[in-house]
């Protein structure tokens, strides 16, 4: 790796530089932290060097169990040596607990079990505030076919397979998540992050939130409960 190359994307958590080779991406996590499509914004200390340390840890756990992701490599604290993929325009949702905007849209409890766990699609565009769409909509808008959606949704329970225990054995519910995927090779694989702004995390003895819920709802101690994940996580 000889250093990094220009900027290539700039989103609201991350930064794409060019790497040294054309087929390989740098991933720089910022401390930037925005909710509700970016109307709310603000900083999470030290959010960037936390989210880049947890997705190392479980995109390599992940590997070991035969899930395939973008990663390749932490370079520094904030820096991500990963595969250059294009990026599927589907946030893939896995739940295993009620809460969110599952709650709100169906009036359900929080913190009802959901068993077994469900996967949701929303179109990633920023335009129209990432809506929640069917299989059905994804494959009018040509985003994906639904050979490509069946394999989406199996490899995020394959992933949800892995998390939940992993994340139980450290004594953190894992509520739910958001994943995304590129393709590389003509192969799906898991890309993007895995971290405290991607999941929610309730600690299992006290039931509080240790993610991002924290900054969206204004709940105080963000970034003690982003150390505390990643000291649960990586510790
Ligand atoms: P939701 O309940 O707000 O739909 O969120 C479900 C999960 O997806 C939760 O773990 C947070 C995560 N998420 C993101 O990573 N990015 C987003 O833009 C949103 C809305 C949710
Ligand atoms: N990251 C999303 C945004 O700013 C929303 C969220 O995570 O709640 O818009």
């Amino acid at each position: 790796m000889d250093g990094i190359g220009p900027m290539l994307y700039e989103g609201k958590a991350k930064k794409i530089f060019a790497a040294s080779r054309p087929d390989q991406v740098v991933q720089y996590f910022k401390d930037d932290a925005t909710a509700f499509n970016a109307e709310k914004r603000g900083t999470i200390i030290d959010k960037g060097v936390i989210n880049n340390k947890v997705s190392e840890r479980l995109f390599k756990l992940l590997e070991e169990r035969g899930v395939s992701t973008h990663f390749l490599e932490r370079l520094s604290e904030r820096e991500m040596l990963t595969r250059k993929v294009t990026i599927v325009p589907v946030e893939v949702v896995v739940r295993n607990v009620v809460a969110g905007s599952l709650a709100k849209r169906l009036g359900l409890q929080v913190g009802e079990a959901i068993e077994p766990a469900i996967v949701e699609f929303y179109y990633k565009n920023d335009a129209l505030g990432d809506p929640l769409v069917n299989d059905d909509h994804l494959r009018l808008m040509n985003v994906a076919t639904p050979a490509v959606l069946r394999e989406l949704r199996d490899l995020a329970q394959r992933v949800n397979v892995v998390l939940k225990p992993f994340f139980a054995e450290r004594k953190m519910q894992l509520v739910d998540f958001k994943l995304e995927f590129g393709v590389c090779h003509n192969k799906l694989i898991l890309a993007d992050e895995i971290s405290p702004d991607t999941c929610r995390l309730w600690d299992m003895a006290t039931g509080e939130s240790m993610d991002k819920d924290r900054f969206r709802k204004d709940m105080g101690k963000i970034e003690e409960a982003y150390q505390e994940v990643l000291r649960r996580v990586c510790g």
